[in-house]
């Protein structure tokens, strides 16, 4: 049990890296916290204007969760305990310690977490995210639906297991996270994604 709380945590630690934040600060940009939706994720630092930026905070975000499940993985741990450490990658992106517990919304970071739980799973949820994505230029939107989509299609492909639970506490971690969007979305006023730093503010 020692070595599970310590790997649980560093897994949080890893996931409290805001590549948001840091990306930014490489490319010279503004915080993304300042603008926007003020949201530190990649469809807010888009709205920079700066493609580069944004596919950086994506890659990093989404490569951290993915990180944390593998490394459990390649650490003996449990196909469950390697969930969960993708779980609390998720909670530190979150509730990152290196942004006083405030962070993102955790759209990237679920997206790796789901690539190291199963792959299957991962592109099922990347293709109803690019599709609604596609079709009504809402990231949260498109968000959304990849979110409730996870724990159906986790059902799917690894029947009744414990882990489908844990996909579920990360689809209600995202909606919950998604509040501020929601109302914008059913205001008429959320922001398109690129629409520019005025969008959601
Ligand atoms: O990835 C977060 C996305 O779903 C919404 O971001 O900045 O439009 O609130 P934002």
């Amino acid at each position: 049990l020692f070595f599970l709380s310590l790997m649980l945590l560093a897994a949080y630690v890893l996931g409290s890296i805001p590549f948001a934040v840091v990306t930014s600060k490489l490319f010279g940009l503004e915080d993304p916290r300042r603008y926007g939706s003020g949201n530190p994720g990649a469809t807010n630092v888009l709205r920079s204007g700066n493609k580069g930026a944004a596919v950086l905070t994506l890659v990093g975000d989404c490569l951290k969760g993915w990180l944390a499940v593998w490394l459990a993985s390649k650490l003996g741990f449990t196909p469950l305990e390697a969930a969960c450490a993708g779980l609390f990658a998720l909670l530190g992106h979150i509730f990152s310690v290196f942004l006083r517990f405030k962070g993102g919304k955790g759209v990237a970071t679920a997206l790796g977490v789901m690539i190291g739980v199963d792959v299957q799973l991962a592109v099922l949820c990347a293709l109803v995210w690019l599709t609604v994505a596609f079709v009504t230029r809402y990231s949260s939107a498109a968000a959304l639906a990849a979110a409730a989509a996870a724990p159906i299609s986790g059902l799917m492909f690894l029947g009744p297991h414990p882990i489908v639970v844990v996909l579920l506490i990360m689809a209600g971690l995202l909606f919950w996270r998604h509040a501020a969007n929601i109302a914008r979305l059913s205001a008429g006023t959320e922001g398109k994604i690129g629409g520019g730093k005025k969008a959601d503010a």
